[in-house]
């Protein structure tokens, strides 16, 4: 059965979208999909590998990136410097059998091209959105200001998965001022890893709460 995509967004780059990506995977025994890769590594290192590194899940889960540029810069630069440009219609999720999970570039509002920006394309696929946020300081601003980039565009959002150390007052400060919904919490792991992975998306969300659409 052909499930929705959805979309693991972040506030930044480097929040741990790939690691909540990845748990996100498992929980949902999924497929994932990172559109848009900038920066490959001199070992070849994608957020790709990294995701089946760290579900151990088989190759096929995970689908070939539609762009994968050298640079460890902004899409629409990276694509520049390699001699490219994106084109939105190479971006549409591909059709698995089963949920797939969709990692977005660094933040919403980065630039795919000159004209376009990364939530744009994301607002023509209609698939819901986990925002991930950390917990640390800063958050509460970058946080509330990418809820407002979904909502100008009309992107339904599911609710924000939180990454760090917990601090319910900041988490619920977030949820009050934005009305998006706390989907839970990913603790800052030692060590990474599947079975780490599975228990702790177990012990900080629900996995119904992925299942279907966010409520109106
Ligand atoms: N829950 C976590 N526990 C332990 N380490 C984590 C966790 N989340 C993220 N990290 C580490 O923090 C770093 C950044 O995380 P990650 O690569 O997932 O960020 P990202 O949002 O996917 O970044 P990008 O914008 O490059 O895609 C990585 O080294 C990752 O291993
Ligand atoms: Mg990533």
């Amino acid at each position: 059965m052909r499930a929705e995509p959805i979309v693991v967004a972040g506030t930044d780059t480097g929040v741990g979208k790939t690691v909540f990506a990845a748990a996100l995977t498992l929980a949902l025994d999924g497929y994932y999909w990172k559109p848009v890769q900038a920066g490959v590594d001199s070992d070849g290192a994608t957020d790709t590998l990294r995701a089946r590194m760290l579900t151990g899940l088989p190759a096929d889960r995970f689908l070939k990136e539609a762009y994968a540029f050298k640079a460890p810069l902004s899409p629409h630069r990276a694509a520049a410097l390699d001699g490219a440009a994106i084109e939105p219609r190479r971006l549409r999720p591909p059709e698995v059998q089963g949920p797939l999970v969709v990692e977005l570039a660094g933040g919403l509002l980065v630039p795919l091209s000159d004209d376009l920006l990364q939530a744009d394309i994301v607002a023509r696929w209609a698939a819901p959105v986990v925002l991930c946020a950390r917990t640390s300081l800063g958050t509460i601003n970058h946080t509330l200001l990418s809820v407002e980039a979904l909502v100008k565009r009309g992107i339904p959002l599911l609710g924000i998965a939180f990454i760090g150390e917990p601090q319910p007052e900041t988490e619920a400060a977030i949820a009050r001022f934005s009305g998006a919904r706390r989907l839970g919490i990913l603790p800052w792991l030692a060590k990474p890893g599947a079975r780490e992975l599975r228990d702790a998306f177990a012990a900080g969300f629900r996995r119904a709460d992925f299942i279907g659409r966010p409520p109106a």
